[in-house]
């Protein structure tokens, strides 16, 4: 367990924050080192060539020994939409063929596959959920020879509902359908082992539970994608990029792995070094400590919710980081506002209250979020 790491964040102390699921607030050390990187841009002279691939390459290692795979899988990107559509331009589905993903997923992770089947025909599936059913299985239902692509999330975004990967990720393998996942409701919080998962592509937009600054994230690439087609005609992530005197020699050559998928302007001076000491920040925790914390800060409030008459999936079904909870009938209509009023920030997506913790929250914290709950129903 994590002890309270409040210290480490501006949080007001009459702040509840409970929305990590929306966004995190940057710890001090990010801001510092986001100032520090604002600088750099501030003196050009001072810059070097190095200062264009150093960060970008301790990012993308960092980011790697977190998920569990080589840096040469990840591209550097700067929103979760950019590498959701990079997979889907490498991808195809065909008629006759299916793109499975949930009901209700986040919009980016819709779109790329939506103009996908519109280009080359096939169809989208939206899975369901259903009372009493286990979302995973509902999903594996779905995958069979028709299936080119399984495009799901690790947990739902509205409601914290959890899918098992690997068990999707083996059926995908038995029907040679693509896995594209996005892990931007789970990454930075839970253990995430894509080595094991084996992916086509999986993204994560790192502003929420990676705690890093908005406008960046991370790709992984599978290898068997590492010829394919990037977004951009991006330059400094071909071959002899470094040399910047010999730019005009164009070159259809890209450096090794997933670079290729690279976003232009990877090497933003200001974010990037924010990005690395969130990153570092997270080593040192441990996703395997974030998690078993949150696990358990987020059981026992369930519990205490249910006995308040929130409906909220058993813990086995939904993410330890994320709790959904249905409000119960004698609830205000406007419990949002009342609780925003309180300083009490949580958010609300399609009916449902998402409680998102972090190691931020103190014992008092969830103390005021349940009696200011409990006064008014
Ligand atoms: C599941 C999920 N994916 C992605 C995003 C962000 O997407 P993008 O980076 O394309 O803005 C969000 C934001 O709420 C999300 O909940």
């Amino acid at each position: 367990m994590i002890g309270c790491q409040r210290s480490l964040f501006s949080i007001p102390s009459d702040v509840v924050y409970l929305n990590t699921a929306y966004m995190s607030p940057l710890m001090n050390s990010v801001v510092d080192a986001i100032n520090y990187g604002a600088k750099l841009k501030a003196s050009p002279w001072d810059l070097t060539i190095n200062d264009f691939f150093e960060n970008s390459e301790s990012a993308r290692t960092l980011f790697a020994n977190l998920v569990n795979v080589n840096s040469k899988n990840i591209a550097l990107v700067p929103s979760a939409s950019y590498g959701l559509e990079t997979a889907a331009k490498n991808l195809k589905v065909g008629s006759g063929r299916s793109v499975v993903m949930l009901e209700n997923q986040f919009p980016s992770h819709v779109y790329p596959w939506q103009r996908l089947v519109n280009e080359t025909g096939g169809k989208l599936i939206k899975v369901k959920e259903k009372k009493d059913r286990n979302l995973t299985e509902l999903v594996l239902e779905f995958i069979n020879e028709q299936c080119a692509i399984v495009a799901v999330p690790n947990v739902l975004w509205t409601n914290g509902l959890m899918l098992d990967l690997p068990s999707i990720s083996l059926r995908c393998k038995e029907v040679g359908a693509a896995l594209v996942l996005d892990l931007t409701q789970s990454v930075g919080a839970v253990n995430t082992d894509l080595e094991k998962i084996d992916p086509d592509f999986a993204v994560v937009a790192a502003y929420k539970w990676m705690m890093s600054p908005y406008s960046t994230g991370y790709l992984y690439v599978s290898e068997k994608h590492w010829n394919g087609e990037p977004l951009e005609g991006n330059w400094i992530s071909r071959r002899d990029g470094k040399n910047f005197s010999n730019l005009v020699n164009y070159t259809d050559q890209y450096e090794d792995g997933a670079v290729r998928f690279d976003m232009g302007e990877r090497a933003n001076f200001a974010l990037l070094p924010g990005s690395i000491e969130a990153l570092k920040q997270l080593h040192k925790w441990g996703i395997k400590n974030i998690e078993k914390t949150l696990q358990q800060n987020n059981s026992t409030l369930s519990d205490q919710l249910r006995s308040l008459g929130f409906v909220i999936p058993s813990d086995a079904d939904r993410g330890p980081h994320f709790i959904g909870a249905i409000q119960p009938k004698n609830s205000p209509k406007d419990l949002m506002k009342i609780l925003a009023s309180n300083k009490i920030y949580l958010s609300e997506r399609g009916g449902v209250l998402r409680i998102t913790p972090n190691v931020w929250n103190n014992h008092e914290d969830y103390q005021k979020f349940l009696t200011t709950v409990s006064a008014v129903l």
